[in-house]
């Protein structure tokens, strides 16, 4: 039978291939579009990792999320860090989510207070992305806006104590593995996994139309 984080990977493969080659994201990384748009889906993060993080002290003690809640994850106040870089010390009182962020971070906060097992889902969706991809970002926006090499305004994507992010991959995946749910539960867990996907997707896409194709 093939292992739990092997039925994620290739349940959200289609939707990873979508996410990471929509417009958005392809202007972004292909150097398109101004450090604006960096700075406002930067923003965008923050809703979702609060979301997330401000849940994280919680869910620490329940057996199945548990497992997942590491200090070293925690993005918040980094990506707080690269907005006050980005937007200057005022940074706080513009934030704005955009509604399908809202959405999405509406989402991440129902999960975490009430099914753990969904919280799990969003957590593999965001944090596996960030240590795999999040470092081509960092790389494309390093060069394209000018950042230092994993300094202020990328350090998001820059996880300070994960020393070897490919056995970190390793080791949460065995932790998914071993998730303590059944079956009908895994496939619930799947399910919002491909929500999650979809979630980022419709961000991108509002995204996209804030900030159109510029060259
Ligand atoms: C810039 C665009 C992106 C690139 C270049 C990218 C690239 C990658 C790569 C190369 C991996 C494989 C890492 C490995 O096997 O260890 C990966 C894994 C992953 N990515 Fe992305 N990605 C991007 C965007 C996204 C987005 C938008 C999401 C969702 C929010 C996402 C979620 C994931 C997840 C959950 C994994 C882990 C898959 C697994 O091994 O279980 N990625 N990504």
């Amino acid at each position: 039978m093939e292992s739990f984080s092997t039925v994620l990977r290739t349940a959200s493969r289609g939707q990873h291939l979508a996410a990471e080659s929509s417009p958005f994201l392809s202007d972004l990384l292909g150097g398109r579009l101004g450090v604006a748009a960096y700075a406002r889906y930067t923003e965008q993060l923050w809703f979702v990792y609060e979301a997330l993080e401000s849940a994280a002290g919680r869910l620490a003690a329940d057996p199945v999320a548990g497992p997942f809640v590491r200090p070293e994850l925690m993005r918040l106040p980094a990506l707080e860090r690269d907005l006050a870089h980005l937007r200057g010390a005022g940074w706080r009182a513009g934030l704005s989510a955009l509604p399908a962020t809202a959405a999405y971070a509406d989402r991440v906060r129902a999960c975490a207070a009430h099914w753990p097992g969904g919280y799990v889902a969003h957590h593999y969706t965001r944090y596996l992305g960030d240590l795999s991809g999040g470092q081509v970002v960092r790389d494309r926006a390093e060069r394209t806006w000018g950042f230092a090499r994993k300094g202020d305004g990328v350090r998001f994507y820059v996880f300070e104590d994960i020393a070897g992010p490919a056995a970190f991959k390793r080791e949460y995946r065995q932790r998914l593995d071993a998730v303590g749910v059944d079956e009908l539960e895994r496939q619930r867990m799947v399910a919002e996994c491909n929500r999650a996907f979809a979630l980022n997707t419709a961000v991108f896409e509002a995204l996209g139309e804030e900030f159109p194709r510029t060259a």
